[in-house]
């Protein structure tokens, strides 16, 4: 993130034209006033900031942009996702787009389902004091600190299950007394039960059989052959799935597939 000054961009102008009400904030201490509708992300912008790091989706799901705040007269930090939190008057930020944690490194093929495996890779895992520091810092309320229980437990199922809504945004980990590495933690759990204990999926097989089909590979070489007006037509003819879908939804066109 760089500092680009307080030089106003059109659509800042247009912003102040409409009169939407600016507010203050602090960005690692610098006052700004920024509308007081904008994301984290966006006032940041506003005042003159460029992303280089620490932002990708905008849309709450890469988990790049954790950032840490305190509100005035509250002595709590405070965390959360600057594209999807709203700015408050006076509220002291700064963005923390990437926070250090130990990963461990391992030939994942090598690694059995045994829960042996997880505490071999993260010792550290065991120094969890159950303080639930990591809960409550999670954007995506995940159950950090059960996560951690269900490892230590060697249930891996139970610690993939309630780790599936995990964007590795790392506000656990900067939150932790114990030190421990949750989000890299919580990705192994979820890796070794996907590959090596959850069911194998049979409409998954049979979409990996798809793919590698001979309709399959001469609907490809005819993509590859098209022109960008040809592609063009064949993108803005394809069936897409309506917003209100059922979720056994499928196209019923299978011809590019
Ligand atoms: S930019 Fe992806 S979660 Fe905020």
């Amino acid at each position: 993130m760089a500092d680009k000054g307080q030089k106003k961009t059109g659509s800042e102008k247009n912003t102040e034209t409409e009169k939407t009400k600016l507010i203050p904030v602090y960005v690692m201490g610098k006052k700004y006033l920024v509308p007081e509708t904008l994301t984290i992300m966006k006032a940041l912008e506003y005042a003159g900031y460029r992303f280089i790091r620490g932002c990708g989706c905008r849309g709450g799901i890469c988990g790049a942009c954790a950032t840490v705040y305190r509100k005035p007269g509250d002595y709590h930090i405070r965390v959360g996702l600057a594209c999807q939190t709203v700015v408050e008057p006076d509220m002291y930020l700064t963005q923390i787009p990437f926070y250090p944690a130990n990963r461990a490194s391992y030939d994942f093929e090598k690694l059995s389902a045994n829960p042996e495996e997880i505490f071999k890779l993260y010792p550290e895992v065991f120094r969890c004091i159950a303080c639930n520091s990591c809960t409550k810092a999670c954007p995506m309320d995940v159950e950090v600190m059960d996560v951690i229980s269900a490892v230590k437990q060697g249930n891996i199922e139970k610690a993939a299950t309630l780790s599936f809504s995990c964007i590795q945004c790392g506000l656990c980990v900067s939150r932790c007394m114990g030190e421990l590495p949750q989000y890299h933690i919580m990705q192994l759990a979820r890796r070794i039960y996907g590959s090596k204990i959850a069911p194998r999926a049979e409409h998954l097989n049979e979409a990996v059989d798809a793919a590698k089909s001979e309709e399959c590979r001469q609907a490809l070489e005819k993509l590859m052959k098209s022109d960008v007006k040809q592609l063009r037509e064949i993108y803005k003819d394809r069936e897409i799935e309506p917003e209100m879908a059922a979720e056994d939804w499928t196209p019923v066109r299978r011809d590019y597939l």
